[in-house]
């Protein structure tokens, strides 16, 4: 069933939608997703939810471009094109080495766990290749949103507010059955992907989202990530 991923642990409430807790607790990222678009209607409930997010001066900064359809597998195509050419194009630097000691044992947990998941070995390097380059293939999504934004100074805050922004579009998602994942993977070709849509210069782009019907099957859908204890993250003062 289309849903079960999600579904089978939570239950809907009376508004069909899962409960805010079910919603944040179930949501993960999905990294596989079945070839059924997301209907118009239920896409623009999500949308309508995401613009609830808080902003830094009240600036909602954010400009989504949606892709869909032919588009969207135009749009795939030019990306592994770019990615097997090495061709970036990022608008925001990111360099994973930069990641230390406790954050950098997490990230490379999760590296583990999706070449575990994807049946990839560690010193495969084509095969990880392959395995990476399933963020252009948008994890099979028949949809994907591009979060572009203005730029403000050194752009930390309005950082801070895209976050937000796709936050609540995924947990609006979550809680209709559906899943998302962010991509910063689609970041690194910023200027591929203005250009391929036709977006001005001054918007910038920060990550992707592709979104659909979670695909049980999906290997990409084995990876759990776990969380650090509550009391690892918060300090209490008093
Ligand atoms: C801003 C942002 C960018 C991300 N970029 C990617 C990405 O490019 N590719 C990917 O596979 N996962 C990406 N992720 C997903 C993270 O790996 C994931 O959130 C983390 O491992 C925790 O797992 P969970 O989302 O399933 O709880 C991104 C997450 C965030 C918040």
């Amino acid at each position: 069933m289309a849903t079960q991923l999600i579904q089978r642990e939570t239950e809907a409430t009376s508004t069909g939608l899962l409960s805010f807790e079910d919603a944040t607790r179930v949501r993960r990222s999905i990294r596989g997703f079945l070839d059924k678009p997301v209907p118009d209607s239920v896409l623009r409930e999500v949308l309508e939810d995401a613009q609830y997010a808080p902003s830094n001066c009240n600036t909602q900064p954010w400009n989504t471009h949606v892709v869909c359809g032919e588009k969207l597998k135009q749009l795939s195509r030019v990306l592994h094109a770019k990615n097997d050419a090495g061709e970036f194009t990022p608008d925001f630097s990111f360099d994973v080495n930069d990641f230390y000691g406790e954050y950098r044992e997490r990230n490379n947990a999760l590296g583990k766990a999706y070449y575990e998941a994807m049946n990839v070995m560690r010193e495969d390097k084509e095969a990880r290749h392959r395995a990476g380059a399933m963020n252009y293939s948008f994890f099979n999504a028949p949809q994907a949103a591009f979060l572009f934004m203005p730029s403000f100074g050194d752009n930390v805050r309005v950082a801070g507010d895209m976050g937000m922004y796709g936050q609540t579009f995924l947990l609006s998602l979550a809680a209709r059955g559906l899943g998302g994942i962010p991509q910063t993977a689609l970041g690194f070709f910023a200027g591929t992907i203005r250009e391929f849509l036709g977006i001005p210069d001054d918007l910038k782009l920060l990550f992707g989202i592709s979104f659909g019907y979670p695909d049980d099957d999906a290997p990409g859908n084995r990876v759990r990530m776990d969380r650090v204890p509550l009391d690892t993250s918060v300090t209490f003062h008093a």
